[in-house]
């Protein structure tokens, strides 16, 4: 069928808006088409987030697109472009219509670049929810159906591994294990409601030690997992402590959630300082960070851990209900961060379908 049988001459829109994800349960270390070693598990986060909108129009040379015009927080970029036009290449074997259009994305994040907070995880996730809501449009099937919330996930992780997460909102799992029934490589899939109301609405501070940019590449970071000689337990325990967690998550026990927690950020920065070539991702200021979380744990008994990404960066992580007692922890803290620089996030319901303009 021809495309403009289906796409009328003025286009077709789509809206999204993603939120990004925080990891407990890492995945570090890849294979194939962005495929994980291990399962992991986040939280998706609810005020950091990314809106895209994309314009489908008839293209005047069918079966050649997508010819893409791209723009980020208004502006043409077209060192962004030429890896988004990549990405879309390397998609449309699932998404024939784009073959035969020209494609306007225009996209921006509520949150500065240099945050520390992952943008390629809400932006992949909103681009792939975008093409799949037209995707869906095209093929005549529910737009928020939940096969097209799955086919966006599998999308996002081709755009970006931990973007297929970002999906779903609570907690989510990405990476085949057999505690998560459904779990799968290829896609996230949220956990049941029992999860997220274990430790009632998590919070998420994020303490910007330094919003510089990373000083290893997701993918440069990933490769070295390739050859490292403690790759294989990594992946093992990796498992293992999704287990625990979620044992955690069902139980209430936030003592195992916080060391399955601290472990994992801790397992991630230890392979990233064993690798070769090695890069040491903390700070002088994360280390102090973390030193005084263990101490306020200690004197004051509060239910609050730390994770980290693949930088400087810390994630406290607490109940809503320690909030009060967190408070002065947080200000504390405020000497050690960047211009005092924190953001302050909770555990978020997932992606929203926004109208056009
Ligand atoms: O999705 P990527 O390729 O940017 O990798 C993300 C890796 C970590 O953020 C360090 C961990 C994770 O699971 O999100």
């Amino acid at each position: 069928m021809s495309i403009t049988a289906v796409i009328p001459a003025e286009g077709l829109m789509s809206c999204w808006k993603s939120p990004s994800n925080i990891a407990l349960i890492k995945y570090w270390g890849k294979h194939g088409q962005q495929l994980p070693r291990n399962a992991s598990l986040s939280i998706t986060l609810n005020q950091a987030y990314t809106v895209t909108r994309v314009r489908a129009v008839p293209s005047a040379d069918p079966g050649n697109g997508p010819n893409l015009t791209f723009r980020f927080e208004g502006e043409l970029q077209t060192a962004f472009a030429t890896r988004i036009g990549e990405f879309l290449r390397s998609v449309t074997p699932w998404l024939e219509f784009l073959k035969d259009v020209d494609l306007s994305v225009e996209t921006g994040n509520n949150f500065p670049h240099s945050a520390g907070i992952a943008s390629s995880a809400s932006g992949m996730s909103a681009l792939a929810l975008c093409l799949c809501s037209l995707d869906a449009r095209i093929r005549g099937v529910e737009e928020e159906d939940p096969e097209t919330f799955r086919k966006a996930s599998f999308i996002a992780r081709i755009g970006s591994g931990s973007a297929c997460r970002s999906v779903y909102g609570g907690f989510t799992v990405w990476g085949e294990h057999t505690d998560v029934p459904g779990s799968s490589d290829e896609y996230a899939v949220p956990l049941e409601n029992e999860y997220q109301s274990a430790f009632g609405v998590l919070h998420d501070s994020i303490l910007i030690v330094d919003p510089g940019t990373k000083k290893v590449s997701s993918r440069a970071g990933h490769g070295l997992m390739n050859g490292h000689p403690y790759a294989a337990l990594r992946f093992e325990e990796a498992g293992k402590n999704l287990s625990k967690l979620m044992k955690a998550l069902e139980s209430g026990d936030w003592d195992l959630f916080a060391r399955i927690t601290e472990h994992e950020a801790l397992s991630l920065h230890a392979m990233m300082l064993t690798s070769d070539p090695w890069f040491v991702l903390m700070h002088p200021n994360t280390l102090r960070i973390i030193e005084e979380i263990k101490n306020f744990r200690k004197q004051t008994g509060a239910k609050v851990c730390f994770t980290l990404d693949a930088g400087p960066n810390i994630h406290l992580i607490y109940p809503a209900a320690e909030l009060e007692l967190v408070v002065p922890l947080l200000k504390s803290l405020e000497p050690f961060c960047h211009n005092g620089q924190q953001i302050h996030d909770t555990i978020g319901e997932g992606p929203v379908k926004l109208t056009c303009r």
